[in-house]
């Protein structure tokens, strides 16, 4: 009811200034909430560690990790921020994000919009609550990609002592060529040198970090089993599916469908669960899968979960349903 009423305030403001102005509350409810001493429910454990519930949100919601600490207070298990890029950098020119509400959906080209992995991290090392915390890393859209394994191992490093998991993000379709990272033979080089990175990383800091890849929407059943395989021979710690999807296929008469960029949301629920329900069949039991697209209820969670997901997160939902969306989904995948 609150947040039906504050959304109508925020809907009448762009999608970027209301992003802001919902941050800023985010925030200042971590500044002003004690981190539980205890959760109501016992943990689950995937990826070796230790998940308070089996919700997250999903990155690019705090892209630059500033409300840590108020994500965890509305009851997330944990919080996966980023996209970080190695240096600071704007993101594509605005307007870059649209609201379809008709369709539940979201269509952004933000293009990685961050304030670079070292000021994340400096901000990472202060937050106070100890839920988990991934960091989601790509490349600077100035980067050639024949350079993007540079990258990849600078964000890995300068985030790595701050960071629960690490995400290697091959999936955003707003930096030129990046989704082309997710071919085998760009792939199996690239999560190889991240995980080795990573161990020596271990060796160092006496300390496991899990890495995992997040992958598109947009790949076809033959090339989805192909990067399972990939990620299974790494191996990595995990698969995330999905990113944004470029297809307009479920919005296709809506004014703003035309709009470039990755569409997000309730049209995108078919195609999540389609992803991590092959992803499953292909890997087995073995392999965490953190299942994400187009969760706005408890049903959609449930939906991802049968296919296959150890783990959800949300982010166009939460711009539907508010924070009350946490503690539905969080109760909802309690088993
Ligand atoms: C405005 C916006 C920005 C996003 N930024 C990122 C990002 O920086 N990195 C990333 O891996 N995913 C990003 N995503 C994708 C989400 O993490 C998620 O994979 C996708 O939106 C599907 O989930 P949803 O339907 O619950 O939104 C972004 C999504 C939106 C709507």
């Amino acid at each position: 009811m609150v947040y039906r009423i504050a959304r109508s305030a925020l809907f009448l403001l762009p999608p970027e200034t209301a992003h802001a102005l919902t941050l800023d509350a985010v925030r200042l409810r971590g500044k002003l909430i004690r981190p539980p001493t205890r959760t109501a429910a016992p943990p689950v454990s995937v990826m070796g560690l230790s998940f308070a519930n089996r919700i997250g949100l999903a990155a690019g919601f705090d892209k630059n990790g500033v409300a840590v600490d108020g994500w965890f207070s509305l009851g997330f298990g944990h919080v996966e921020v980023g996209t970080v890029t190695p240096k600071p950098q704007p993101g594509n020119p605005r307007p870059r994000v649209y609201r379809l509400p008709e369709a539940g959906a979201i269509i952004n080209r933000m293009g990685f919009p961050n304030d670079g992995a070292e000021r994340v991290t400096a901000r990472l090392r202060l937050r106070r609550n100890p839920g988990v915390v991934g960091v989601n890393i790509g490349k600077n859209a100035a980067t050639p990609l024949d350079r993007a394994i540079d990258d990849y191992l600078i964000c890995l490093r300068t985030v790595f002592t701050v960071a629960d998991y690490i995400t290697v993000n091959v999936s955003s379709p707003n930096t030129v060529g990046l989704r082309s990272l997710q071919g085998a033979e760009q792939l199996a080089p690239l999560l190889s040198a991240v995980v080795e990175e990573a161990h020596a990383l271990q060796m160092h800091h006496g300390k496991r970090v899990p890495v995992v890849v997040k992958i598109s929407p947009d790949l076809a059943a033959d090339e989805l089993r192909e990067i399972a395989k990939v990620a299974a021979s790494v191996p990595v710690d995990g698969i995330i599916a999905t990113n944004t999807t470029i297809s307009r296929d479920a919005v296709a008469t809506h004014a703003l469908a035309q709009q470039t960029g990755g569409l997000s949301g309730r049209p995108l629920l078919a195609k999540s669960c389609a992803a991590v329900r092959i992803l499953r069949a292909t890997l087995g039991s073995r392999m965490p899968i953190i299942g994400v697209g187009g969760v706005a209820s408890a049903d959609d969670a449930q939906l991802l979960r049968q296919a296959g997901a150890d783990l959800v997160q949300a982010y166009t939902g939460m711009v539907y349903r508010g924070p009350r969306l946490v503690r539905e989904l969080a109760d909802a995948l309690r088993v």
